[in-house]
């Protein structure tokens, strides 16, 4: 557990608990967060009571449970009480209370503490991989993320229907140390104390380039340098910008991935042609978002021809490549610049050395062995505030959450 929290602040969470077999998880993270000095009122959804019982939360959390809205005076009183709370948190949330949450229906008593809530909401989805991949647990999903809502997980593993795949929530230890985090104030997610309002946050009319991929260094006409990227940290960042209302520019190295719908793709193969497409579109962008593995030499001199073997040693001359981001971020008027850091050590203190050095005001580090190729990741966000954790979770939700920080520190920039 990340520190206690403080006595002299204690803290009130609304705990809801949705109908879902990973309700039994939300047993123990009232107990983890109760251990912590947090006063945890829980609101059950009828659905969730089939699956834990009321007087296991009532036990656990020494307060009554509130499950029915037609109890007393039609739930009104419950929904002053929860004015007194610091956040309500959703563990954990099904698919359908997630539509209803982007809706904004409050058909029961949780939807409408939710809907009159005047604190953060937080919510951790739980579901069958299928469920979370639909399109429209993705697009409510984004609505929630566009609201300022934030999301802890899922994570993909092994779920109750015994597949494997992404749906799976978040553990409670990890869900009580991310809540904890998020109430101590460190603004992991938390975007609400910006003063802006909900479209502030989103990309609408927002020109937003972005590089990804490798790079390809050629050193004759079969062989090259080349990084490890897959490119889909950056593809997931360009559809996840276009999907909150961006025009996106997609500057791409050679990956196997398909265009994000939407997006206008520039192909390149070198860095010196990415640094060349970055220099004819960054005059419009508002956002640049440099997520490419852009290989840091090329060979002085490159063979048209396939190099013959003759048994011996081969000498090649490697000069370096121009830095694109670093380019980009000392222009004149800049762009808001987002770089990116994938070390294999030393992750904090080598991404904080390149966001000075570059003089970016955010940078997404991440471990190279666990990022490269992977569907899903974890980041933590560099800025002038700190350091922000975000768990692991996959890319494109990742890619959501970025965007909205990254959103709100160029609003605010702007608003100055
Ligand atoms: O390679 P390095 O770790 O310095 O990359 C950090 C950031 O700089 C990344 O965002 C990457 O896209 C960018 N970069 C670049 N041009 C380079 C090298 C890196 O834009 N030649």
């Amino acid at each position: 557990m990340r520190g206690m929290m403080q006595q002299t602040n204690p803290k009130h969470i609304v705990l809801g608990i949705t109908g879902g077999i990973a309700a039994y998880k939300a047993a123990e993270l009232s107990r983890l967060l109760v251990k912590q000095g947090i006063t945890v009122q829980v609101a059950m959804t009828d659905a969730a009571t089939h699956f834990i019982t009321s007087a296991t939360m009532q036990a656990l959390t020494g307060r009554p449970v509130l499950v029915d809205q037609w109890q007393d005076d039609k739930g009104i009183s419950h929904i002053q009480s929860t004015h007194a709370a610091d956040t309500i948190v959703i563990v954990p949330a099904t698919a359908d209370f997630i539509a209803k949450l982007a809706h904004g229906l409050a058909d029961d008593l949780l939807s409408t503490l939710c809907l009159a809530r005047n604190c953060p909401l937080i919510v951790a989805p739980a579901m069958n991989k299928q469920m979370w991949s639909n399109a429209a647990t993705q697009r409510n999903v984004q609505q929630l993320i566009a609201d300022g809502v934030t999301l802890l997980g899922p994570v993909s593993g092994i779920q109750a229907c015994g597949e494997e795949g992404m749906g799976r929530m978040l553990e409670a230890e990890e869900l009580a140390r991310d809540i904890v985090a998020l109430l101590q104030g460190s603004e992991t997610l938390d975007r609400t104390s910006l003063p802006l309002t909900p479209r502030e946050r989103g990309l609408d009319g927002l020109n937003i380039l972005i590089t990804a991929g490798p790079t390809y260094e050629a050193i004759d006409a079969v062989r090259g340098i080349t990084n490890r990227s897959s490119g889909k940290m950056g593809y997931a960042i360009a559809q996840a910008a276009q999907e909150l209302g961006a025009e996106v520019t997609l500057v791409s190295g050679p990956t196997a991935l398909s265009h994000p719908y939407g997006t206008l793709v520039v192909d390149v193969t070198s860095a010196a042609e990415m640094f060349d497409a970055v220099k004819k579109h960054v005059d419009s962008a508002d956002i640049f978002i440099g997520v490419a593995a852009v290989a840091d030499y090329r060979v002085a001199q490159s063979s048209a021809q396939k190099i013959k073997k003759n048994g011996g040693n081969l000498t090649l001359e490697l000069v370096p490549n121009p830095d694109i981001l670093a380019y980009v971020a000392a222009l004149p008027n800049a762009p808001f610049c987002v770089g990116f850091a994938a070390e294999s050590e030393n992750l904090r203190e080598y991404a904080e050395q390149k966001r000075r050095s570059k003089k970016l005001p955010l940078l997404a580090a991440n471990l190279a062995q666990q990022a490269i190729g992977a569907d899903d990741n974890e980041l933590i966000l560099f800025d002038d505030a700190g350091e922000h954790p975000l768990p692991r979770t996959d890319k494109l939700a990742l890619a959501r959450v970025l965007l909205l920080h990254a959103s709100s520190l160029y609003h605010k920039g702007k608003s100055k």
